[in-house]
């Protein structure tokens, strides 16, 4: 008898005679006449209901199919009798895979993110969190279909690592030296200092240097210890990285892959997106629908800034030329542009060392991408090619260069203009869905003194 998955059946064009389907009982229905199971196996959002009636009623198994137990249902696939749904299982077997105890906190009825969030490991069984993994999934073939289409090859950079990209001094430090001795770094798994990676940038820049463009698509881990609703200690992002790319190009590619990422989403995660429309986000396919056809803006930080300072807005940080912007400061852009906006060319005391010098040197070759509900979904730049340059700007900012003799390298033996940026999946996947915590779209969220598993 044919495995089926429930969403195949939905889809069903006729009805079908031997079916076997297996899930997790959502919800029992018991009447004299008639118990309805619905089951769900997560290939989407709709449950298959399993009608039991006749001598199927009599089945010793059905008494124990409570909410939670994992079930295998046989029957034939028809027409559904009842209203809300085309096709329903009149079933005659069932075979229970595991039971599931009376406390199973999964109860018919809404739950509350905070109270999901302390059953991560249960929390993808509701429609909710189901719809969330169901289009990280999707989105992540999007994301690698996208480079495909653009001649980009996929790379993978290590996790381990032993250079700070972005010099925030965030990293994770990974040691196998005994806890509570002072033994000598030199006695460590590599003889020095280590770490978890918080950008695969510099060796994206690496590989960019020989097939020119290419992407990595990996884990980043950052010890901030910023408790936000958009910042993770592991999050994913998705680096691109082209040789022979400007900042234009640069700004160009991230804008395309915004754009093809959402209307990926809508052809073919509609079912997922509409559950959002209507328990997350009001209007929710409407932003996204503008997302893929309306217009992305691009303002130089200057004028951004100046934006800032003349609007009516009581931000609670004051903004001023040459601050860094915040996540407020990012919102009210968004909104009074109403949609995404890139801003460019930073001042290049709050950007790290290797993004390109203008020829003022007052500013880098910088762009974040700023979108409506999320704030900054995307960092990049053009590169610093020149060697000279780049080591000023190693001494200006205290890191040596002798941590980054590979790096410079690249410089002294074909350098060539180069660009890329780091799109924030887990902050791309709040953008796609208006879940307003980037803990509610990570299957397991690692936050400051959170880690259950
Ligand atoms: O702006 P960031 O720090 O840029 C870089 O790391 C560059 N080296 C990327 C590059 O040019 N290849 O990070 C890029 C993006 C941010 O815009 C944001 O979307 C996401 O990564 N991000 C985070 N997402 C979740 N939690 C955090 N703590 C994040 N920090 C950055
Ligand atoms: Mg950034």
């Amino acid at each position: 008898m044919p495995k089926y998955k429930i969403r195949d059946l939905l889809a069903s064009r006729e009805s079908l005679p031997d079916v076997e389907v297996n899930g997790w009982v959502r919800t029992k229905r018991e009447g004299k006449e008639v118990t309805f199971l619905e089951i769900n196996d997560g290939t989407c959002l709709a449950n298959l209901q399993a009608v039991f009636s006749g001598e199927a009623l009599n089945l010793e198994e059905l008494k124990n199919a409570n909410t939670g137990t994992a079930v295998g249902v046989k029957g034939r696939l028809q027409p559904s009798q009842g209203q809300g749904q085309k096709w329903e299982l009149v079933s005659d077997g069932l075979f229970i895979h595991g039971l599931s105890e009376p406390d199973y906190p999964l109860q018919k009825k809404r739950h509350s993110d905070e109270f999901l969030r302390q059953i991560a490991h249960l929390r993808p069984r509701t429609n909710k969190y189901g719809a969330i993994m169901r289009l990280r999934s999707q989105m992540a073939w999007a994301v690698h279909d996208f480079f495909r289409s653009r001649d980009f090859f996929y790379v993978q950079t290590p996790i381990i690592t032993g250079s700070d990209c972005e010099g925030g001094g965030s990293v994770f430090r990974v040691t196998t030296l005994p806890e509570g001795q002072d033994a000598p770094i030199t006695e460590d798994f590599f003889g020095r200092w280590a770490g978890l990676t918080v950008s695969g940038q510099l060796e994206a820049e690496l590989m960019a240097m020989a097939l020119s463009r290419v992407y990595t698509f990996g884990p980043t881990f950052r010890a901030e210890n910023s408790n936000t609703a958009r910042h993770a200690a592991e999050f994913w992002m998705i680096e691109p990285e082209a040789a022979f790319f400007d900042l234009h190009d640069n700004m160009g590619l991230a804008e395309d892959m915004v754009r093809f990422l959402v209307d990926y989403a809508l052809k073919n995660c509609l079912q997922d997106l509409e559950l959002f429309d209507r328990f997350v986000e009001k209007g929710l396919l409407e932003r996204l629908e503008k997302l893929r056809s309306g217009a992305y803006h691009r303002l130089p930080y200057v004028e951004a800034v100046d934006l800032l300072m003349k609007s009516q807005e009581d931000f609670e940080i004051k903004p001023f030329q040459g601050c860094d912007l915040a996540s407020e400061h990012e919102k009210f852009l968004c909104q009074s542009l109403g949609g995404p906006v890139t801003v460019h060319d930073y001042p290049k005391g709050i950007k790290p060392f290797y993004m390109r010098l203008s020829d003022d040197r007052t500013t880098v070759a910088a762009m974040d991408v700023l979108v409506p509900k999320v704030g900054e979904l995307i960092g990049g730049s053009q590169r610093e090619e020149r060697l000279d340059l780049l080591k000023a700007r190693l001494a200006e900012q205290g890191l040596s260069e002798a941590d980054y003799w590979w790096y410079l390298d690249i410089r002294r033996w074909g350098s060539a203009p180069h660009s890329g940026f780091g799109l924030g999946f887990d902050r791309f996947l709040m953008l796609l869905t208006g879940v307003n915590n980037i803990r509610d779209v990570i299957p397991f969220p690692r936050t400051p003194k959170n880690l259950e598993f």
